[in-house]
Formats: structure tokens, C-alpha cells, sequence
């Protein structure tokens, strides 16, 4: 820091009178002695802990590493609970709740008296809920990644977290698996502490926020359980003193070249279209141009370099053992801005110059990828006028050009109601096409895009179908799966308006998806479309509603992009 800025928790801290009594007085209930309260940059550990977010059970021992190294550097930690988002658990889904989570962690760091910030996150929604918040208020903040667990062995193989989840239907109705069998995968899938160990969200998100600086480099795919992950933390905590004293903001780490690195590390690795909705929500509140077409541009021809599930076959232990994202970041050189700023306060380069790969099986090269391009595509077209996204490295290479009639489900329950008819009219070249499960539509825009094929379908073999929805797919999951289709159905899009044998037509090289319907018929049909009720009169959900942005825009809200940064006014007495 300069030599005499003056550090925010002074205002609380740093007078004799009254207020500084109060504020001083309390918090040695707790048995600070006075020195901690002279001067000290004071550093929030910001903890998503909760036993109902198992990918986060163990951060509560995290917290406590990261005050050791917080204590050695000269620091004062605090630390404090923020909504915890558990992605198995919580209904009716995650995304619902990851903008309360942000306004939480917001509020929660503006109104107290910290100067620094360390984020401890592991589970999908955790990361960029907290990054967001951290984001609006704008402190020096260093992200903590709780880390995968380790892999799944089950019966002599491998078993990754979710993966494997998505063959349970098929395995159950082809009878290779009874329910015992299950139960006991179940154990071998989550035999460590940590979050999904595949390529998944939560790996995503990690190395999303590595790729964009705000890691100690190579945090993001140390499993939880490893030591050498307590010894991030721990270097963590000492490092964000530091940078309190540097005053190494987030937003002088969060450039534009930073939100492009992520993009194209988001390819290279295989990641989940999920990182879309949330990278452009952190845009959104650090003040940084993005869009959807971005993600395209820059990502879509980006070779894959990871061989890990679902776009490949290791887990993240075997990617950890064969370097991480450091040899990533190393190996795609050029296609990143290797001069961009990190919270250790060196540029990525240097952080990755000692890098090297382990196992080439599991990280590749650029001259030697697992595919050729990876990334996302972003899709336009009558069906999709802001834009819809496919991940073509977990997609069917035969689907990639489709026409096929639709099969058309309103709703999740009309879905699960109808999927297994004996009688439905469907076969492998239909496009199954869900609707109402977009950010206001579900509302919350679930995991659900890659529904499950028909059982019949199933039996008869068939592994995959093209699938378009306005809602997500979970990162561990695969398939031609359309998704983001924005704007929603709930809100008139022309998804609302498609019926049942209608013919749609996907080309991922032309990025188009279309509705073979002419203009006039879909004016038609507009004309009779009656809009979903209202989904809650009160509470969170309607202020959700009322203010929840569509996909393409990130779906925060719209009260809430940009930031109020970090000076409040007034006082509490
Ligand atoms: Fe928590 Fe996958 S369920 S990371």
C-alpha cells in the first residue's frame, strides 16, 4: 500500500471515542487482544460452509488454515458465514438463489469493517455467487477453492461424481445395476471430501477464477482432501495481507483481457456452459464489457487439452497429478494475455514459467489436442433471437447437423409426465423441446436441459438426441443438448410457440438453430400464446422475478450489475 493509506477498517477501528469503544469493545468478547485492533488490515474470511453443501463440509477447517497465515503476515482475520448454495440438495434449484447469495456477501463485506477478502468456495454456485458479491464492493479479495474430491472407485473402476449419475436411468432400465448396487456406488462415487470431480461446474468455476488471476496459481485442482490444499490456504491468508497493503484490488486483476483468458481456458479444459451465465454476471458487476457472442469468438476454436469428463475420460486427481492449470495455461501461450495481473502479483506467465505436464494422456498440446476445437458455440436464429449455446466437444458428431420433428413438453412436470409413455410419438430423429425452464420460467433456470431420451428409446439402444431448452445442463453432463435459449419461453420467446411436429433445424458450424415455421404462422400462434402466471406473489422468488435478467445477460438482476464499492455512510449508534 502507499506508506499511509489509511486502511478501511480504521473508520471502525482507529478512534478513541465512543464509536471506536463500541466497535472495539464487542469483539473482544472474544479474547482479541488490543494490538489486533491498532492498525492491522483486517481480513474477512468469507466462508460458504454448510453441512447441507457437502462440496463445502470441509472449509470450516479451511477458515482456520487460512487465519494462520493471515496472523503471520500481520493481519487481523474475521471470519463469516454467507449463504451456502448446495447444488444436490437445494430446490428447486441452485440458480434461483446464487443472486441472494451475491447480495449476501456484498452486504456482508460492505457493512463490516474489513480490508481485505478471502473467499472460500467450492460447490457450482458458491464461486461466483461470493465473486459477485466481492465484486460490487471491490477490496482486494483472493479466492480460496475448496477443491475436488478425490475419484470415485467402484467394483475396480473409476467413478466420477455426476457422470455417472446420467447412465443411472439407462443402467436401471437395461437391469445391469439393481438398487443395491446403486447404493453402494453411491459411497464409492463420494469417497472424500470435496466437490464433483469431474469437469464439471464446480472444476469449471475453480479454474475459471485461476484463469482469471484470483488464485494462488495452481489452487484450483489440488483435491480437498491433499495436504498441499491447506498449504494454498495457508499462503492464501499471508497473501492477502499483502495485498491489502498493495491495495491489489479485484478490479485492477479483472480486465477485460482477464475475462477473455477464462473464455479460452474455459475451452481448453472442457468446461461447463455454466461458466456463461456466471462469467457475465461478474462482468456485469466488475464493469467489464462481455457478451455472448464473446464466448464464441473467442473460445469456439480453442483446442481441448484436457482429457478429463465429461468431454474425456480422467477425473480432476489424475488432472492435479499431471500438472493442472498451470501446464494449461503454459501450453495455450499466444492464445492468452499472459501478461495479466494475479493476486500473487505476478503475471500468468511467470506464475506458469516452471511449469510442467505429468501425463500427457490427461493434458494435452496445442499440435497434439484431444479435439481439434472445443469451446462453445453460440447459436441464432428464429428460436433463439438473443442467442443459445451448445458444448460441441460433449455433443453427438452426427447430431451437429440435425433436422428432426419436435417433440414438444411445456413443462418439467408435463416431461416427467409423458417421457415414458408406451405410446408417445418419438423416435431417435425427433427434437425433444422443453420449455418453461429459463430464469423466470422454472423459475431459477435448473439443470435440466439434458433430459433423460425416452425409455423406449433407451431399450432400443439409442444414446443420444438433440435436446433445446431455455434452461441449463449440469457441467458433468453430455449430449446434443441446446440450451440458454434466450429469450425464454416464459417471456414469449418463440420457443413458447412451437408445437408438436414442427420441424427444427440445428447446424452448430452454420451456429443456427431454426424454427421451419413461416413468420405468419408464428404471428398466429403469438396472437393465442397466453402467458404463465405469475409464479409467487411474495418473498425472494418475486423479487427474483421482478428483477432477474435473461440468459444472455448472465441472469443477475438488473438492480444489482454494476457495484456500490466499498465506502458506507453512517453509523450503527
Ligand atoms: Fe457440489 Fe457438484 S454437487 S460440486
Amino acid at each position: 500500500m502507499a506508506k499511509h493509506k489509511k486502511l478501511r477498517s480504521e473508520d471502525w477501528f482507529g478512534s478513541d471515542d465512543k464509536m471506536g469503544f463500541v466497535h472495539r469493545s464487542w469483539l473482544k468478547n472474544q479474547g482479541y487482544p488490543d494490538d489486533e485492533f491498532r492498525g492491522k488490515p483486517v481480513i474477512g474470511i468469507c466462508n460458504t460452509w454448510s453441512e447441507l453443501t457437502p462440496c463445502n463440509g470441509h472449509l470450516r477447517e479451511f477458515a482456520e488454515v487460512v487465519k494462520r497465515g493471515v496472523y503471520e503476515a500481520g493481519g487481523f482475520p474475521l471470519e463469516f458465514p454467507v449463504m451456502s448454495l448446495g447444488e444436490t440438495i437445494m430446490r428447486p434449484t441452485t440458480m434461483l438463489f446464487r443472486n441472494l447469495a451475491s447480495m449476501d456477501t456484498e452486504e456482508s463485506i460492505r457493512a463490516n469493517p474489513l480490508d481485505g477478502i478471502v473467499l472460500l468456495t467450492g460447490c457450482d454456485k458458491t464461486t461466483p455467487s461470493t465473486v459477485m458479491g466481492a465484486c460490487s464492493v471491490d477490496l482486494p479479495t483472493i479466492v480460496v477453492p475448496g477443491g475436488p474430491m478425490l475419484n470415485g472407485k467402484f467394483r475396480g473402476g473409476e467413478l466420477g461424481s455426476g457422470s455417472f449419475t446420467w447412465t443411472i436411468k439407462a443402467n436401471e432400465k437395461s437391469g445391469a445395476f439393481s438398487s443395491e448396487d446403486f447404493r453402494e456406488a453411491e459411497a464409492c462415487a463420494s469417497r472424500s471430501q470435496g466437490h464433483c470431480n469431474t469437469m464439471g461446474t464446480a472444476s469449471t468455476m475453480a479454474s475459471m477464477v485461476e484463469a482469471l488471476g484470483l488464485t494462488m496459481p495452481g489452487a484450483s485442482a489440488i483435491p480437498a482432501v491433499d495436504a498441499r490444499k491447506k498449504t494454498m490456504a495457508w499462503l492464501s491468508g499471508r497473501r492477502i495481507v499483502e495485498m491489502v497493503r498493495e491495495d491489489l484490488k479485484l478490479s485492477k486483476i479483472l480486465t477485460r483481457k482477464a475475462f477473455e483468458n477464462a473464455i479460452v481456458v474455459n475451452a481448453a479444459v472442457g468446461g461447463s456452459t455454466n461458466l456463461i451465465v456466471h462469467l457475465l454476471a461478474i462482468a456485469g458487476r466488475i464493469g467489464v464489457e462481455l457478451n455472448l457472442d464473446d464466448f464464441d469468438r473467442l473460445g469456439s476454436k480453442v483446442p481441448l487439452l484436457v482429457n478429463l469428463k465429461p468431454s474425456g475420460q480422467y477425473l480432476m486427481e489424475d488432472y492435479y497429478y499431471a500438472g493442472g492449470l498451470p501446464v494449461v495455461i503454459k501450453a495455450l501461450g499466444d492464445l492468452l494475455h499472459q501478461e495479466c495481473m494475479t493476486v500473487n502479483g505476478h503475471i500468468l506467465s511467470e506464475n506458469t514459467e516452471k511449469a510442467t505436464c505429468y501425463n500427457d494422456r490427461v493434458i494435452m498440446t496445442l499440435t497434439k489436442p484431444l479435439k481439434p476445437e472445443a469451446g462453445i458455440a453460440v447459436l441464432k436464429g428464429n428460436l433463439c433471437a438473443n442467442g443459445a449455446v451448445i458444448k460441441p466437444s460433449a455433443a453427438s458428431e452426427e447430431l451437429m447437423q440435425h433436422r428432426g420433428r419436435a417433440v414438444v413438453f411445456e413443462s418439467m412436470e408435463d416431461y416427467h409426465a409423458r417421457i415414458d409413455d408406451p405410446d408417445l410419438d418419438i423416435d431417435q430423429n425427433c427434437v425433444i423441446v422443453l420449455k418453461g425452464v429459463g430464469p423466470k420460467g422454472y423459475p431459477g433456470m435448473p439443470e435440466v436441459g439434458n433430459v433423460d431420451l425416452p425409455e423406449k428409446l433407451l431399450l432400443q439402444g439409442v444414446k443420444d438426441m438433440v435436446r433445446i431448452s431455455d434452461g441449463r445442463m449440469s457441467g458433468t453432463a453430455a449430449g446434443t443438448v441446446v440450451l440458454h435459449i434466450s429469450p425464454e419461453s416464459a417471456i414469449g420467446g418463440n420457443l413458447a410457440l412451437v408445437q408438436n411436429g414442427d420441424m427444427i433445424e440445428l447446424d452448430v458450424e452454420a451456429r443456427r438453430l431454426h424454427l421451419d415455421v413461416s413468420e405468419e404462422e408464428l404471428a398466429a400462434r403469438r396472437k393465442n400464446w397466453i402467458p404463465p402466471a405469475p409464479l409467487a406473489q411474495r418473498g425472494y422468488v418475486r423479487i427474483y422475478l421482478d428483477h432477474v435478467q435473461q440468459s444472455h445477460l448472465g441472469a443477475d438482476f438488473d438492480i444489482l450489475v454494476g457495484g456500490s464499492g466499498s465506502e458506507v455512510k453512517g453509523d450503527n449508534h
